[in-house]
């Protein structure tokens, strides 16, 4: 598949399960190209968070409803902050960028994301971010609902266990001591609620590129994608 810079020219779907590299793919390629990028992930993170915080029982799916429609979620370019973040999260005004990447969120997101109220107000949220295009959007569901008009759709993926030793070593960085076995079986749990769930599974899209990135670095994939491009 051959792209013009013309097609470029909206939104790029990044799609791919958890703690495949999709993030860091999209926020280079976004970089690179001068885009915005939007990770979706975090958006279902900040409606899990939300309700940790509120004590709303995370199996209550009518309550949980209720928290996605009622929060702001606000993505936000990093700014001055100088501390390894790709993008500011701001839930109600409050800074929550690190937060959401705690493992009380990681082990309730994905129950949070396979509820049908919840899934529908994120994705009215993310097509009004498509709309302005030049937009890399990162997700489960981006090629496949969210935006399947999108010229080009990837899928990022790799091993179950090199994708569990890579958030192993993130959570290692931001002081969370979780073993490497709990981590592994955190993915394979969250995978397959992701890829059964009756809304949305995670799949690709019929006319995604699947990307594996088990033995590559961030920098070699986006190369890749941007080759894609005829100049
Ligand atoms: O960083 P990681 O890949 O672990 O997760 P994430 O991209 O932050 O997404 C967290 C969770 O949100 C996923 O496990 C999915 O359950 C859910 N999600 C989704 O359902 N649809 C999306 N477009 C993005 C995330």
């Amino acid at each position: 598949m051959k792209l013009d810079s013309k097609t470029l020219e909206a939104v790029i779907a990044i799609d791919g399960p958890a703690a495949s590299g999709k993030s860091t793919v999209g926020w280079i390629l976004a970089n690179s190209l001068g885009y915005l990028m939007i990770d979706t992930g975090c958006m279902y993170r900040a409606v899990t968070l939300a309700a940790l915080k509120r004590r709303v029982s995370i199996e209550d799916e009518v309550a949980i409803s209720r928290v996605a429609q009622e929060i702001e979620i606000e993505i936000l370019p990093p700014g001055a902050a100088d501390d390894g973040r790709m993008y500011t999260v701001n839930v109600d005004g409050v800074d929550v960028t690190w937060e959401l990447r705690s493992p009380d969120v990681d082990t309730n997101v994905s129950l949070v994301s396979s509820y049908k109220e919840v899934r529908s107000e994120m994705v009215r949220q993310q097509r009004a971010f498509a709309e302005s295009g030049r937009v890399v959007m990162v997700g489960r569901d981006i090629g496949t609902v969210v935006t399947p008009d999108a010229p080009l759709k990837l899928f990022i993926t790799a091993s179950a266990e090199e994708r569990a030793r890579r958030r192993w070593e993130d959570r290692q960085a931001q002081g969370h001591t979780n073993a490497y076995e709990i981590i592994l079986e955190d993915v394979l749990r969250r995978d397959k609620i992701d890829s059964s769930r009756q809304i949305s599974p995670l799949r690709p899209a019929d006319d995604a590129i699947v990307i594996d990135t088990t033995d590559r670095t961030p920098e070699e994939i986006v190369q890749h994608i941007l080759a894609l491009r005829v100049s």
